[in-house]
């Protein structure tokens, strides 16, 4: 299973100066619990915006430029290149961004787990939209605002819809 894991807001935007758009540590929680023993792939701007490996996954981090190197991930240089070595680590792989990759990913991933962020903020970086031809939402769970969470926003997990 190729899963996608997003969090934006309510026009798909998802960055603004290579960071996050709001501080929601219920949703990275949950970006933990799903991702947690799996191989994960990212685009090499959402890496410098980690700026960091993530403790217990595998970060296979796409890039074109040649000749780099950083301690804990693994760089290639094609997205077909990281779904072969993530594979070869396990059946489930994520696929956690950023935009770019996203564009580059949505047809070949089975599920999206999307957290619908209740903003609509300022951005340079955007999910694209998804095909309610394509895609059927089979879950969501929301969560109101608090004390440390600056939005409401809905866990929803979408599904490719069966093809009659
Ligand atoms: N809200 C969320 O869930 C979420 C999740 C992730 C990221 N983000 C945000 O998204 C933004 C970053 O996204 P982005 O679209 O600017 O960048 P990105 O998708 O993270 O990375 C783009 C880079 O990936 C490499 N790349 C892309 N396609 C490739 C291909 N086919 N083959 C080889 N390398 C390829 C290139 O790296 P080189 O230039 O090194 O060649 C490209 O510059 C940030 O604001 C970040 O905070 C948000």
């Amino acid at each position: 299973m190729t899963t996608i894991v997003v969090a934006m807001g309510e026009n798909n935007e998802i960055g603004s100066d290579n960071q996050l758009l709001w501080h929601l540590p219920k949703d990275l929680k949950h970006f933990k619990d799903l991702t947690s023993g799996h191989p994960i792939i990212m685009g090499r701007k959402t890496y410098e915006s980690i700026g960091k490996a993530l403790p217990n996954r595998t970060s296979i981090v796409v890039s074109r430029k040649k000749d780099w190197f950083e301690e804990g991930i693994l760089i290639v240089g094609s997205i077909k290149e990281a779904v072969k070595f993530a594979k070869k680590i396990d059946e489930d792989i994520f696929i956690i961004g950023g935009g770019n990759i996203y564009e580059q990913t949505i047809d070949i991933a089975d599920r999206l787990e999307v957290t619908l962020v209740k903003a609509s903020l300022k951005a340079d970086t955007f999910f694209p939209s998804i095909d309610a031809k394509i895609w059927v939402k089979t879950d969501e769970i929301c969560h109101e605002k608090d004390e440390k969470n600056q939005y409401d926003f809905c866990f929803q997990t979408y599904e490719k819809a069966e093809i009659k």
